[in-house]
């Protein structure tokens, strides 16, 4: 048995694998130096429209609208809706703009609990927690893996609640063939630096309905109709017009050109994730003591993140233990009933046991576009490692 870094053995690696890294080449570089070269580097210029149209297309979905981030979709899905003065049902495993957004709105923050084996949302559990105050609710496809949609559209569309996907995890995987974000009211995507398309910060919010669209454009703007002189060629000409009550949500056109960059190879990328996740899954579901994660029928996985599943009492363990290995893990969220603005909303532990239980047993391992063949090896070595070690002492 090898000895383990944590107790004075050699580690795997010497340099540590990180947790996950943007894919960039020169292409992004290009793109947005071009942009700067331009001298229009504001948003809803040509580049923006063009990352518009195109992620539009990819999706199948009538209208895109790209944001400053995934939060400020989110929250504008509600204003949209018109969902005011109520309740808004979230998972309490999610990051917590899925919930919070709720509170700019007068809506009472209700989280539901998650099915064990996925983290996402609980469908009997979201069902339970309707009443009649209910505007809303927030499925969140966790690490790129599709809610059960089917059955939530239908319970929404039962009870007339709107159903806003938190697709921030999300882009590029589907449900039973359908892309997520593009099946519901409205979708919310985030392009933040950890996510699978990236351009630093940025987010957009997708729908088939022109009227919300339509509204959104002017939402972003400050509350003007700027955005619609934006194309004249003379920068003289963009005089604006307010017209509403509104925010500075709209993007850069700097970032627009480097998420279209990654746009262009967003199925590549999605694809060299999905090899690395096949060759963990082939391996590290021969070790004893993890379990490697579910894929239910109706889903097709981007592999946002790669999360493994350990006995409780070996977490805390083996999360330290690939460390000192060389190898990033970590837990991914804790659940936001576990939080202190959700204790002050009344929650407490104990009150999501599914959710608990994937925090104390969910376990990130590295997975990135850009990992060599000798980083995933590492992966699979460090982890065998540890778990030949918890095996022989306990
Ligand atoms: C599930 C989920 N929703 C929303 C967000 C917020 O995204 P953004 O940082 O683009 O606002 C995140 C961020 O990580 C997230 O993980």
């Amino acid at each position: 048995m090898e000895k383990l870094a944590i107790n004075g053995g050699k580690s795997v690696r010497k340099e540590k694998l990180w947790i996950l890294k943007p894919y960039f080449g020169k292409e992004e570089t290009n793109a947005a130096s071009r942009v700067i070269k331009s001298g229009i580097v504001e948003g809803g210029n040509k580049i923006s429209e063009e990352f518009e149209e195109k992620l539009a297309k990819y999706l199948g979905v009538k209208h895109c609208i790209f944001l400053n981030s995934c939060t400020a979709a989110l929250h504008l899905a509600l204003i949209l809706t018109k969902s005011f003065n109520g309740e808004l049902i979230s998972p309490t495993y999610t990051f917590t703009s899925t919930a919070m957004v709720g509170l700019h709105n007068k809506l009472n923050p209700i989280l539901a609990d998650v099915e064990y084996e996925t983290a996402n949302l609980d469908v009997n559990s979201f069902e339970e927690a309707i009443t009649k105050k209910t505007r809303a609710v927030m499925p969140m496809h966790f690490a790129g893996h599709a809610c059960d949609m089917d059955r939530i559209n239908k319970i929404a569309k039962e009870n007339n609640i709107f159903v806003i996907e938190d697709a921030a995890h999300a882009i590029g995987a589907s449900y039973k063939g359908k892309k997520l974000g593009a099946i519901s009211d409205l979708g919310c995507f985030s392009f933040h630096g950890t996510k699978n398309l990236v351009c630093g910060e940025g987010g957009a919010l997708v729908t088939n309905n022109d009227i919300w669209a339509e509204k959104v454009h002017i939402l972003k703007e400050k509350g003007t109709k700027k955005h619609f002189f934006a194309k004249e060629k003379d920068r003289l000409g963009r005089t604006f017009e307010a017209v509403s009550a509104g925010f500075s949500f709209i993007q850069s056109d700097i970032l627009a050109a480097i998420a279209l960059e990654q746009l262009k190879k967003l199925d590549k990328m999605n694809g060299m994730r999905d090899s690395i996740a096949k060759y963990y899954n082939s391996k590290l579901s021969k070790l004893s003591l993890i379990k490697a994660p579910t894929i239910k029928e109706y889903a097709k996985t981007n592999w946002h993140l790669y999360m493994i599943k350990v006995p409780k009492e070996h977490k805390d363990f083996i999360i330290q233990a690939l460390n000192k290995e060389g190898i990033s893990a970590n837990i991914h969220y804790k659940p936001l009933h576990l939080h202190s603005l959700y204790n002050k909303l009344g929650y407490k532990k104990g009150d999501f046991p599914n959710a608990e239980k994937v925090f104390d047993t969910y376990v990130r391992l590295p997975l990135y576009p850009g990992m060599t063949k000798k980083d995933r090896e590492d992966v699979v070595h460090a982890v065998d490692k540890v778990v030949t070690y918890i095996n022989e002492k306990f």
